[in-house]
């Protein structure tokens, strides 16, 4: 982009997190977003307003639908894109029947591209522009990950998964390999240009102490690198945890004892922990990645919302492909508002200001990026996604005719879909997906 450009259009966001704040949504029905030439936001608010102090500045209009911050999933996984979809499995039959064999075929480089591609188009196109992304086992699949990545300009936070037991053979690695991988790729690729490097043993299961005690030199070796992996999820998986781990005093601990929960940390799905582990979560500001899509499709459980809100732990949101069902966080947050209605009094209700929080702001929040992205706010990267019905689909007539932009952005969690999306944003740059 060479000038700026003042965006006229419907826009909505969560500056502040509506679990603490009442009336943290900020909605401008016929708003004004004014971004520099580098993307930067410089000004937000009332067209009118914005337009009266910038009267030269082209306007791109975007009126008709509604544009939100760019969604951030905070769980995904990039090797599973061709797998999304295996209903009826639970966790550990599903990855032994679907998602491994599967992970495995990305050791050749030629089939781990094209799968990138896939991944990259479905979530992109589904207006996530930011995300944290189990990579590949493979070290080499990892780097084609951010290559591509670099080419759609995803502001990608992955890593290498590693893990020395319990998958198949050829998923295997050992510490030092791990080590060794890990610290070639952040060298490579953390912090250039969009990238960041996430540590991401599989989980405990498959990762015995010594691939965990690598990851955690790694998390020492380089500050500033992120840390993903997956926590109580199934409840058969926690009592295999259990015996691997007999020191442990629950499955938090199997990353504590190495030093590896902080707030750089993600866990994903979080469905059956204990209250120690809620209270250590907290207490190290570590976030639980709530993927209520795949706890329903692979039957691992109720997320205990009430609960982490109550002890103060961090919760964002996460697609999981290829556990989930798809890369949109409008379902995921519809998925979460419909499990917590169904748990009755131990759920908590959430609005569709919740929701948007939920898959925007919150995983900024998780990915430490709140300050360059997550809301319309001056200063940060204009990262957008447009939500423009096609005319004649029931979306298009609910916005047309919403009482209010709340209303609007409650129709848009409950039908929209991908194919609602008609623009993608990163850093001010339109996204053209191939
Ligand atoms: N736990 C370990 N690996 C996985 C995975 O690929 N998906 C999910 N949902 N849980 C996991
Ligand atoms: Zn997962």
């Amino acid at each position: 982009m060479t000038t700026s450009v003042l965006y006229r259009a419907t826009f909505l966001h969560t500056p502040t997190s509506p679990f603490a704040v009442p009336d943290a949504l900020h909605a401008q029905e016929d708003g004004g977003l004014l971004v520099d030439s580098g993307g930067v936001i410089q000004e937000a608010g009332d067209f009118a307003a914005v337009r009266a102090a910038q009267p030269d500045v082209p306007v791109t209009d975007l009126r008709g639908g509604l544009l939100l911050p760019g969604f951030v999933d905070t769980h995904v996984h990039y090797p599973q894109v061709r797998v999304i979809g295996g209903l009826g499995l639970p966790l550990l039959a599903w990855l032994d029947h679907e998602a491994l064999p599967e992970e495995a075929r990305l050791a050749d480089d030629v089939y781990a591209r094209s799968v990138a591609q896939d991944f990259l188009r479905g979530l992109v196109g589904a207006g996530t522009t930011t995300a944290l992304v189990f990579g590949s086992h493979f070290a080499s699949a990892v780097h084609i990950f951010f290559e591509e990545a670099a080419r759609v300009g995803l502001r990608a936070v992955a890593g290498q998964v590693v893990s020395d037991r319990l998958l198949r053979d050829e998923l295997h690695t050992t510490p030092e390999r791990a080590y060794a991988e890990g610290k070639a790729l952040i060298e490579r690729w953390h912090g250039v240009g969009r990238a960041l490097y996430a540590v991401t043993p599989r989980f405990s299961l498959s990762a015995s102490e010594g691939i965990l005690a690598a990851c955690a030199a790694l998390m020492t070796e380089f500050p500033e690198v992120r840390f993903t992996s997956h926590i109580n999820e199934n409840v058969r998986e926690v009592e295999v945890v259990r015996s691997l781990f007999p020191e442990a005093r629950d499955y938090l601990d199997t990353y504590e004892r190495a030093g590896l929960v902080s707030d750089r940390a993600v866990l994903a799905h979080n469905v059956h922990p204990s209250d120690r582990e809620l209270g250590v979560m907290a207490a190290s500001g570590c976030t639980a990645a709530h993927c209520p899509c795949s706890n329903s499709a692979l039957g691992s459980g109720f997320f205990p919302l009430q609960r982490h809100l109550t002890a103060g732990v961090r919760v964002s949101l996460g697609s999981d492909v290829g556990g989930g069902t798809g890369f949109s966080l409008l379902k995921e947050g519809l998925q979460a508002h419909f499990m917590q209605n169904l748990m009755g009094e131990a759920g908590v209700a959430l609005s569709p200001a919740h929701l948007l929080y939920l898959a925007t702001l919150a995983g900024a929040q998780a990915l430490g990026l709140e300050g360059q992205v997550g809301s319309f706010e001056p200063g940060k990267a204009f990262d957008a996604v447009h939500l423009a019905p096609p005319p004649g689909t029931p979306l298009d007539a609910a916005l047309r005719h919403a009482p209010s932009p709340e209303r609007a952005l409650a129709a848009a969690f409950a039908t929209g879909t991908a194919g609602d999306v008609a623009g993608v944003w990163i850093g001010g740059e339109r996204v053209t997906l191939g």
